[in-house]
């Protein structure tokens, strides 16, 4: 971790760590500032709240949203929630664990974007979303990223 990622660490800890529950919260602003949640920050986060290491680490796993790695140049999100998968989102997950396999994205799975009546739905980088998403689709959406980057 850099030095300024460490600043920016400590600053969002001592922002919440007064906070009833404040470790989600934490969690959740660190991988939003830094993209993931790199393993220093489990140490420095249980000593601020008073919780053992293993706490720390256990939320960080248990939750499939948080990142320990860094993420690729684009996050995908294809939902594989109970509505999507009855519009075919399982076969859309499995095209593009294919199609990306060998790129440098980011695949995760997301359990609803609000879209349950026009799915399989797909969020990109946390900004758009995309409905009705076909296998055609989604290799026309990735297209289109490597087309801006
Ligand atoms: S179930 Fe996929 S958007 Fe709600």
């Amino acid at each position: 971790m850099t030095d300024i990622s460490s600043d920016i660490v400590q600053s969002i800890v001592a922002a919440k760590r007064e906070l009833p529950g404040a470790l989600l919260p934490i969690l959740h602003d660190i991988q939003h500032a830094l993209g993931y949640l790199p393993g220093e920050v489990v140490p420095l986060i249980a000593k601020q709240l008073n919780l053992s290491r293993a706490e720390v680490h256990g939320v960080i796993t248990y939750y499939h949203h948080f990142r320990q790695t860094p993420p690729g140049s684009h996050v995908v999100h294809v939902c594989c929630a109970e509505a999507c998968q009855a519009n075919g989102s399982e076969a859309l997950a499995a095209h593009a664990r294919e199609r990306l396999k060998d790129s440098d994205l980011t695949l995760e799975p997301v359990y609803c974007l609000g879209l349950c009546s026009i799915g399989p739905a797909v969020q990109i980088d946390e900004t758009t979303l995309h409905a009705r998403v076909t296998p055609e689709k989604f290799d026309a959406l990735i297209g289109a990223l490597g087309e801006r980057s």
